[in-house]
């Protein structure tokens, strides 16, 4: 008999020692059974499977809870990104021609002129976030109107307000973050309002609490960073996934 090559045998071995451990039949008929229930459900059609009499003109309004997740997802990505570069101090410092920077806005500044692709990155940030924006109000519109709050679904219509704010206040705290003139102003007005908010001692802990200031001089970056980095993140993507999981548990409340 011929002796069998080195690698024959080496072969023989390697695909021996795998196929003894991790035998490919059961995943060859679970690969079967899933591509043939995937074929029997495919070419039925939403209409088809609900036998509906009607097909109902607003169910691409149905995407917008989703188009809200991805843009989360793209603001995690090109935050991340910009977390490389970005530097949350927001200490007042003077230029030789008498304007005012920080060294967040300089990082900024070196985002945009220095960084390769640092402009599209804080770029698709800025616009992820509108969309965000944009869209997790037109979803919750989508779930008013279609009545898809009501009984059995309001403990997710509440969850949803939460992620309503935590999204307006993602917004506002990273609008403060390039430490330009226009975050500046919107800083100063955040802390103000703050502020107004009587008992004095009642709005002057709260400015504490959200700003770490009670007048702009800067401190607020690190504090509105911490917010836009760490604490929104962790409450948003824990919300989210409890949201869409009772999504997925009770079902979508569809009109028909
Ligand atoms: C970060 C923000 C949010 C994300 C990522 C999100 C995600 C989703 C997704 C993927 C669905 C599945 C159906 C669909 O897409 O229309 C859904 C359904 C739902 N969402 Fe949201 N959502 C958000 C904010 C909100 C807000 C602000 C509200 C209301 C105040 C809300 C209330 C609901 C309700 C009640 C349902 C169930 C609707 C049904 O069964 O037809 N969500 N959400």
């Amino acid at each position: 008999m011929a002796r069998e090559s080195l690698i024959g045998r080496m072969n023989r071995k390697a695909f021996g020692y795998l196929a003894s451990r991790f035998p490919p039949t059961p995943w060859a008929d679970l690969t079967r059974r899933t591509v043939e229930t995937v074929q029997r459900q495919v070419p039925r059609s939403h209409a088809e499977k609900y036998e509906l009499k009607t097909i109902w003109y607003w169910y691409p309004l149905y995407c917008l809870g989703g188009i809200s997740f991805v843009a989360f997802i793209i603001l995690t990505i090109t935050g991340i990104l910009l977390g490389f570069y970005y530097i949350p101090d927001g200490t007042i410092e003077f230029t030789r021609t008498g304007g005012v920077t920080s060294p967040a806005f300089r990082s900024m500044h070196f985002i945009m002129n220095e960084v390769p692709f640092g402009f599209m990155v804080r770029g698709l940030h800025h616009w992820a976030a509108h969309v965000m924006i944009a869209a997790v109000f037109l979803h919750m519109m989508r779930v008013y109107f279609t009545g898809a709050y009501k009984k059995p679904r309001e403990l997710n219509w509440l969850l949803g307000v939460i992620l309503l704010l935590v999204t307006l206040f993602f917004g506002y705290s990273g609008y403060l973050l390039p430490a330009n003139d226009l975050s500046r102003g919107a800083a100063t007005i955040g802390i103000n309002m703050a502020k107004a908010v009587p008992p004095q001692w009642l709005g002057e802990l709260q400015t504490q609490l959200f700003f770490g200031e009670l007048d702009p001089t800067g401190f607020y970056i690190i504090r509105m960073y911490w917010f836009h980095v760490f604490i929104l993140p962790l409450v948003g993507t824990l919300l989210m996934i409890v949201h869409m999981a009772l999504v997925w548990i009770q079902g979508v409340a569809e009109p028909h």
